[in-house]
């Protein structure tokens, strides 16, 4: 792809999950203040990315694309304007056929003129969904806009929206900064798990550069508990997924807050070396015991400890699940307590986790001896 973008998995706010059409100039400059004024632009959700519904439903009389004059009137120059003078980015979107998925004009054979249009609008990011694509294979309708993209002379996110069609970890590797690999997300515990369990499967397509993205984030908008939605974001950094928020953040809980400003997590999703995390183990009825890790840079590994049952549980983790010795000492730092749970411990690890909850780790070998023979 080479436009340098997505050295890490993007993080940011998107309009769809909370306000789907209902949206306006008004909501996406107040949520640009707002994720300043909260401290999460600091913590890096700097994108600030416009779904669906911002367009005129039809072009104009040039064939140009048309931001909705009542919900947008100053249009979408001004509004990266606003956006790009506190410091953040602003993402728009379109659809890789005839018409947005909310029937608006698609960028099918328009991608050249599209694609110039959003760099002089100042647009860094680009969502690219898959409705009315004609039936022609997402391996044929996303490149061409990769290439328009690039040929603007401006540096912008691409973030292919085909919902997993056709296996895109095989293929967007070169075409996209981050491919979905599902269908929608929906604001449940029924979704959330099938999706993550979904996304596992590509895990070693990931990497800097090129991303599987599971969804946007539903934390915060009320369909899954302060427990639930704690899993949602662990298991999301921990699996290297984009970090974009989907609640309305001008009215976050106290909680909802905590979960999505946790920066050691955070740290988790944006570690170096790039490498999504895996579930490693599954065991109990259901399998709903699970243990998902992956390495981290400095030689250390995040670790989820995950109930998927309804009632609390010690759940164990295993060094030879890990990939470690079983002598190996290791210090284990829980990134919800922010402390440091145990030190030297060797063997395996014990949590005890409430339903439908998980705890998150970093397990920090200590360093290895070799014997000399
Ligand atoms: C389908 C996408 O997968 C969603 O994320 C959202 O962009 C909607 N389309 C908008 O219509």
């Amino acid at each position: 792809l080479g436009n340098g973008l997505g050295g890490t998995p993007q993080m940011g706010w998107n309009s769809w999950n909370f306000f789907a059409c209902d949206i306006n100039e008004k909501v996406i400059k107040e949520t640009a203040d707002a994720l300043i004024s909260t401290g999460l632009a600091k913590l890096g959700y700097n994108y600030v990315n416009i779904d669906d519904c911002w367009s005129e439903l039809q072009r104009d009389s040039k064939g140009q694309l048309v931001a909705d004059s009542k919900a947008f009137p100053s249009g979408i120059k001004s509004l990266a304007d606003y956006v790009h003078s506190k410091g953040l980015k602003l993402g728009i979107y379109s659809d890789a056929g005839a018409f947005t998925c909310q029937v608006r004009p698609g960028s099918i054979f328009h991608e050249s003129d599209d694609a110039k249009l959003f760099a002089s609008w100042g647009v860094d990011y680009l969502k690219y969904d898959n409705c009315f694509n004609l039936g022609i294979e997402p391996e044929k309708r996303y490149p061409p806009m990769r290439d328009a993209l690039n040929a603007t002379g401006r540096t912008i996110f691409y973030s292919l929206c085909e919902w997993g069609v056709h296996d895109p970890a095989l293929w967007a590797g070169k075409v996209g900064n981050s491919w979905r690999t599902t269908d929608d997300i929906n604001d449940s515990w029924a979704s959330m798990t099938t999706i993550a369990d979904l996304n596992d499967k590509w895990a070693a397509y990931a990497g800097p550069g090129g991303w599987n993205d599971p969804d946007m984030l539903e934390v915060g908008n009320g369909g899954m508990t302060y427990e639930e939605y704690r899993a949602h974001f662990s298991i999301w950094a921990l699996m290297k997924a984009p970090l974009l928020i989907g609640c309305d953040v001008r009215n976050m809980t106290a909680e909802t807050f905590e979960i999505i400003s946790n920066e050691e997590v955070i740290a988790v999703n944006q570690d170096s070396l790039g490498v999504q995390g895996r579930k490693v183990y599954a065991y109990g009825p259901d399998n709903c015991y699970q243990v998902w890790a992956g390495p981290l840079s400095g030689q250390r590994l995040a670790v989820v400890i995950w109930n998927r049952s309804s009632k609390t549980s010690t759940i164990t983790a295993k060094w030879a699940t890990l990939g470690l010795e079983s002598s190996t000492k290791v210090s284990i730092r829980d990134l919800w307590k922010h402390e440091y749970v145990s030190e030297n411990k060797v063997a395996s690890f014990g949590a005890r986790v409430k339903g439908h909850s998980c705890e998150m780790y970093i397990f920090s070998p200590s360093t290895v001896t070799r014997s000399v023979s």
